[in-house]
């Protein structure tokens, strides 16, 4: 629709600032040039607040992530792209927004994160509901030097691998 605000500009919606990837996010960000906004553009809020990872961050103590994607943006490529069994792969996984999508969708997935500690809050979003003195638990051992860590308590296994060298000496091995 030509013309048509895409976000509000009011102080409490969006406050132009540095974000954590280093991009400064001006006011001007929201001026309109009168453009229009495509048929095929994705428009999905990003309003979760209470999610177990959420909980679970919350709990233990530290930040979640500061940049997540919707689950709804990886669901639809995933949904339009791939099909069940098919293994999704995200070289920028953060929190693993993509891997808790795939999980849904009864595919494989594979996360890779250079931040350790964003690495590690991530395998909350495959951690039932736990005690908080057992969650405290777990995080000590995501959080330990001692890797990989192995997360038995989701469906399926989740392997937490920070030192290139365990994984080699896995394929080695084989
Ligand atoms: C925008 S965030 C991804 C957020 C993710 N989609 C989510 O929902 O949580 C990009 C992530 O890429 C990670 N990153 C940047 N360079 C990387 C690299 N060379 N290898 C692995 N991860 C990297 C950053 O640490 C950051 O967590």
């Amino acid at each position: 629709m030509p013309g048509r605000r895409s976000f509000k500009t009011d102080e409490s919606f969006y406050r132009p600032k540095l974000r954590p990837s280093g991009h400064d996010i001006s006011r001007r960000f929201a001026d309109n040039n009168g453009g229009a906004i495509p048929s095929n553009l994705l428009q999905i809020p990003n309003t979760e607040s209470n999610s177990p990872y959420q909980r679970h961050c919350a709990s233990v103590g530290v930040k979640p992530h500061p940049a997540r994607f919707p689950e709804k943006l990886p669901t639809f490529f995933i949904e339009f792209l791939t099909d069940s069994g098919d293994t999704v792969l995200d070289i920028f996984a953060g929190s693993n927004t993509t891997g808790s999508a795939a999980e849904k969708l009864d595919r494989r997935w594979l996360a890779f994160e250079k931040d350790r500690t964003y690495l590690a809050a991530s395998a909350f979003r495959f951690v039932d509901e736990l005690p908080p003195e057992e969650l405290a638990a777990l995080w000590d051992r995501l959080h330990s030097d001692d890797l990989p860590v192995e997360v038995n308590r989701a469906q399926r296994e989740l392997v937490l691998i920070e030192k290139p060298t365990a994984y080699a000496t896995k394929l080695k091995r084989r």
